[in-house]
């Protein structure tokens, strides 16, 4: 028997808002181990109804095994294909929703277990009303991993006001349409490292409110890009930090977006950037044109720092490396760039544009000294020497040449081994050196979805 999604237990006890820890990487994640929990009992799907057939519900079984494990142990899907017809939730609802648990842990054993959404299904038809695959809410000391999301017919995996968990060694592979989001999460104390996205639409994007989140080693392969919002009313964002972020043919490699609105984002840092082939760069839009204008002077932003970006945008004279546009009702403070190299792939001249943006070190590019912090117009400032540095390398698995379309069935990835040029995984990968002599590539695949 090769599992292939395991669901450890769900063990009901009401949520504990922890104090941020100095240290993410120490202190989030399941409480108890795998072992530990397989000894106190284990729930095998198929002993609850489930057929490994590829077209049979499971969802009863699931729901079954869950229900009898959830006083502590492990849920096992074995090796196999299943159907997963019944969603959960509003709108579109959810393929699997986990809400109100501790000590979760959900991942696949030998690596290679996916759930497969077909929502090429929905979007062929130009439906983007089918339901998200996975979702968690208020759930704590948990971990998602090793495992694909696959042609979701909305969003892949969202996370809602969870705290003290970790997602990694994940691919998510979505269809080439706005709407299907990678990662979203706003949350507590959240450590998100060593994944892979490829769609048209958020890669991992923090959300209001969220507080001391770490995402590391995130490879957007030709997907909308990472970012922050869209941010509205009484934004509250502090203590985020990205870092070594690969981001390839995206919309953009950091976004922060948003119109009017009101709060504070405050300390984030973006650090050790490579992007190739993006639209744009660092783009801080408080105008954003894609959201009607909010109520509110716009949203404080304080303390934003952006160290060694490398690489090369698409075309830097239409859309330039440097885009910093604050409310000029809320003028943002503490911008940092530094280390800062990035050039066209196109003409010989790129941009940097800043408004009502201000720094309290040296001002380079565009950014103004922080004494008045008055609002201030655009300033673009165009440039034809290239920064020297700029070259960076790029990973041996960038799309060469189209994303995954909307009308054709999305083939389930292989979990990479690096996410980041040159930088190894934090956590090996599950199976690797257990693998089965014939592995058997394994999904959730829901063939027929109902709306909730
Ligand atoms: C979850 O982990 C945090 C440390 O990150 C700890 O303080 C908290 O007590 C844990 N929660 C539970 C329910 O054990
Ligand atoms: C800057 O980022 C590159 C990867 O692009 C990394 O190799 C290098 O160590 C980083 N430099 C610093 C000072 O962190
Ligand atoms: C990224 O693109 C490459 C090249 O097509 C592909 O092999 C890889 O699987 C893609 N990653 C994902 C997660 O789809």
């Amino acid at each position: 028997m090769i599992p292939i999604l395991k669901l450890a237990p769900l063990l009901f006890s009401s949520a504990l808002v922890t104090a941020q820890s100095a240290d993410i990487r120490e202190t989030v994640g399941p409480l108890s181990s795998i072992p530990d929990k397989t000894s106190v009992k284990v729930c095998d799907i198929t002993d609850y109804g489930a057929q490994a057939d590829g077209a049979t519900d499971i969802s009863s079984a699931l729901n079954d095994a869950f229900t009898d494990c959830s006083a502590g142990g492990v849920v096992v899907v074995p090796s196999g294909d299943y159907a997963l017809a019944t969603g959960t939730g509003t709108d579109g609802g959810n393929m699997i929703f986990v809400e109100h648990g501790t000590d979760f842990e959900m991942f696949s054993s030998t690596g290679k277990g996916a759930m497969q959404g077909n929502g090429y299904v929905f979007h062929n038809e130009g439906s983007l009303d089918g339901p998200r695959l996975l979702r968690t809410y208020e759930m704590t000391n948990f971990s998602i991993h090793d495992f694909a999301l696959v042609d979701s017919p909305a969003f892949h995996l969202s996370m809602d006001t969870c705290s003290s968990g970790d997602v990694y060694n994940m691919a998510i592979r979505g269809g080439d349409l706005g709407g299907l989001d990678g990662i979203d999460v706003w949350s507590t104390d959240m450590w998100i490292h060593d994944v892979m996205v490829t769609d048209k639409d958020e890669c991992v994007t923090v959300k209001s409110p969220s507080h001391n989140i770490l995402v590391e080693n995130i490879y957007c392969n030709w997907s909308g890009g990472c970012a922050m919002g869209s941010l509205g009313e009484d934004t509250d964002i502090s203590d985020i930090t990205y870092k070594n972020v690969y981001t390839w043919t995206s919309n953009q490699m950091y976004m922060i977006k948003s119109n009017g609105g009101s709060g504070t984002v405050a300390n984030v840092v973006l650090e050790n950037f490579i992007g190739h082939g993006n639209a744009y760069s660092l783009d801080i839009d408080q105008y954003w044109s894609s959201m009607d204008p909010l109520d509110g002077v716009g949203v404080q932003l304080n303390n934003i720092k952006v160290m060694n970006w490398t690489g090369t945008e698409a075309d830097g004279l239409e859309r330039g490396p440097i885009k910093v546009m604050c409310a000029d009702g809320a003028p943002c403070t503490g911008i940092e760039i530094t280390d800062f190299a990035m050039w066209t792939e196109t003409g010989d001249s790129q941009w940097y544009s800043c408004q009502s943006a201000y720094t309290d070190s040296t001002p380079e590019f565009c950014l103004r000294d922080g004494s008045d912090a008055m609002a201030y117009e655009a300033t673009p400032t165009t440039t034809t020497l290239a920064p020297t540095g700029h070259e960076a390398p790029k990973m041996p698995d960038d799309l060469a040449t189209h994303s995954w379309g909307t009308t054709a069935s999305i083939p389930i990835p292989t979990l990479p081994a690096s996410y980041f040029p040159g930088v190894a995984l934090y956590s090996s990968l599950a199976g690797a050196f257990s693998a089965p002599a014939s592995p058997l590539i394994s999904s959730i695949s829901p063939v027929q979805l109902c709306k909730a």
